[in-house]
């Protein structure tokens, strides 16, 4: 009969193989998402360091909606490795709500919270929410001012205002990368301006902006939407002049920053020559609360101890 032994050196292969198919699974485990191409490009450049950062800076201001919008996009951050976010909100203090979104969202090291109230007599009263000054001026301002002090110059990186309320797809962030220094990049935004879609008018060969299709106030020097494009961050540096300003018609703050920073002849069309809408103008409807209302007359709240 013969003897089955197993010798200590079989032991210690056998051991090291199962080490590394251990090792194997759980990193397959850990990938980040098997998307779609260009997000796989987009690791593949985060990981050699190749891609410019975006910086996003979003304007945001307390209502009931605040966090359902904010989780929204801070998913989309969370796809994105090289988005580096602002979030300027509108009130006297940072708020525990949007610092747990950011942690929530593990985007505490590529986020900055900041904050600055508008002047309240800048905001009209009463039943009807517009305003009778451009929205965010100062938030996006101070974000600016941010930016101006803490990048650093000799890298490219890219500026993207941001609203908290828009729809944005991930392949927008992938064309915004593509911005070359010293340019500002433009793009078709789907639902605004009373249209389905305002867009850039190109040249034959797509390569030049000759004009806009912007029904409303075309005769504005860039009739465009500020969700409809991203701006080279040295262009910042080498226009500090270039601010948002309160001094101007609502619809007339893109053509203000922009006017410091490029002329026409000068954007980069991106979105497949302009024919893609990867962003939308969406706005969301004002919650509706009346059950609530009649709660809190009798001192009650649905939300006790919950944040919503
Ligand atoms: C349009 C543009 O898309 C905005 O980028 C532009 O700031 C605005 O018009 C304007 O020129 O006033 P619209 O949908 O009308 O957007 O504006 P909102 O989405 O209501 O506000 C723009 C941003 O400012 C949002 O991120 C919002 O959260 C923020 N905001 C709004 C504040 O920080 N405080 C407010 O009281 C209101
Ligand atoms: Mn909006």
């Amino acid at each position: 009969m013969s003897e089955v032994r197993i010798r200590p050196r079989q032991v210690l292969v056998l051991i090291i193989v199962f080490l590394v198919v251990l090792m194997m699974v759980h990193r397959n485990g850990k990938r980040t998402c098997q998307g779609p191409d260009y997000l796989q490009a987009i690791y593949a450049q985060q990981q050699a360091d190749t891609l410019p950062t975006i910086y996003a800076i979003t304007p945001t201001y307390y209502r009931p909606a605040q966090k359902a919008e904010l989780t929204r996009l801070s998913h989309l951050f969370m796809l994105l490795p090289h988005l580096h976010w602002i979030i300027v909100e509108d009130s006297n203090t940072t708020t525990p709500l949007v610092k747990n979104l950011l942690q929530r969202a593990g985007l505490e090291k590529r986020s900055t919270q900041l904050n600055i109230k508008t002047p309240p007599e800048f905001k009209l009263q009463g039943k009807d929410p517009n305003w009778i000054k451009p929205r965010g001026v100062e938030q996006r301002n101070l974000a600016l001012s941010w930016l101006r002090s803490h990048v650093d110059v000799d890298r490219h990186s890219i500026v993207f205002f941001m609203d908290d309320d828009n729809s944005y797809s991930t392949e927008l962030f992938a064309e915004i990368s593509k911005i070359q220094r010293g340019r500002v990049g433009v793009w078709p935004v789907g639902l605004v301006g009373g249209l389905m879609v305002e867009k850039p008018i190109l040249n034959e060969d797509g390569t030049q902006v000759t004009g806009f299709n912007a029904a409303w106030r075309p005769e504005r020097p860039f009739p465009i939407d500020m969700a409809a494009f991203a701006i080279s961050m040295d262009l910042f540096i080498r226009n500090p002049q270039a601010i948002f300003s309160y001094e101007v018609q609502r619809g007339y703050q893109e053509s203000e920053i922009l006017r410091h920073l490029t002329t026409r002849d000068q954007l980069q069309p991106l979105a497949n020559a302009c024919r893609d809408v990867l962003v939308w103008h969406t706005r969301t409807e004002k919650t509706k609360l009346t059950a609530e209302v009649a709660l809190q007359k009798q001192n009650k709240h649905s939300d006790a101890g919950m944040e919503v």
